[in-house]
């Protein structure tokens, strides 16, 4: 039985950000945002800066209480205010093991709990499959794809859009 637990990220989680994050299979999968690379420092001003804005509610995936991934939700502005981006990443080494599905599954429920929000959706590249079977086996569903509206790495990807409702939660 793996130990998984989704928790506050803590300063003592940023050597793990390190020693995790740092891997091109992940880095290839994420946005340009996702710090290349990932420094101590770096790492540091994540975790410190992720309670500044009250839209994202950002933990770190735990197993044992080791910091091996993040995932998150980010509640959007203006007229998409009721709806909030999932992301999320895990360490390689934990891959295949149900760990994301799970994962994903417990903060749709904590963002249609603690959020004023009706719809939680995820922009997985075309590319990223495992990703897709982790949305598709945690209840989300896809609703679109974008052509080649991704530039990654010096090639275009489709952008996939999968979403859950609240309202399909509840039955
Ligand atoms: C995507 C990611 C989060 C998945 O985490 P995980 O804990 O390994 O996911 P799970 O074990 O819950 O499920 C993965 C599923 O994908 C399947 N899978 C993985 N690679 C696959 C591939 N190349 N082809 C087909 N299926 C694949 C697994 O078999 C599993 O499905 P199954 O249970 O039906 O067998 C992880 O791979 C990761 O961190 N990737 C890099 C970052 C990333 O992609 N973030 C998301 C951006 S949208």
């Amino acid at each position: 039985m793996i130990n998984l637990k989704l928790r506050k990220w803590q300063i003592s989680d940023a050597d793990s950000i390190v020693k995790y994050a740092n891997n091109e299979k992940i880095r290839a999968f994420m946005s340009d945002g996702f710090p290349n690379p990932f420094t101590y420092e770096k790492a540091l001003n994540f975790i410190k800066n992720i309670s500044a804005n009250p839209c994202n509610h950002y933990f770190a995936i735990t197993i044992n209480d080791e910091a091996v991934g993040g995932i998150g939700i980010s509640v959007q502005t203006d007229v998409h205010r009721k709806n909030a981006e999932l992301g999320y990443w895990l360490a390689a080494d934990f891959w295949g093991k149900g760990i994301v599905t799970q994962a994903v599954k417990e903060i749709v429920d904590y963002g249609f709990k603690n959020c004023d929000i009706v719809r939680i959706f995820a922009r997985p590249f075309a590319n990223n499959i495992a990703s897709h079977r982790v949305l598709q086996k945690a209840g989300l569903n896809l609703e679109a794809t974008l052509k080649n509206a991704v530039f990654k790495n010096g090639e275009y990807f489709d952008e996939l859009i999968y979403s859950v409702f609240k309202a399909e939660m509840s039955h």
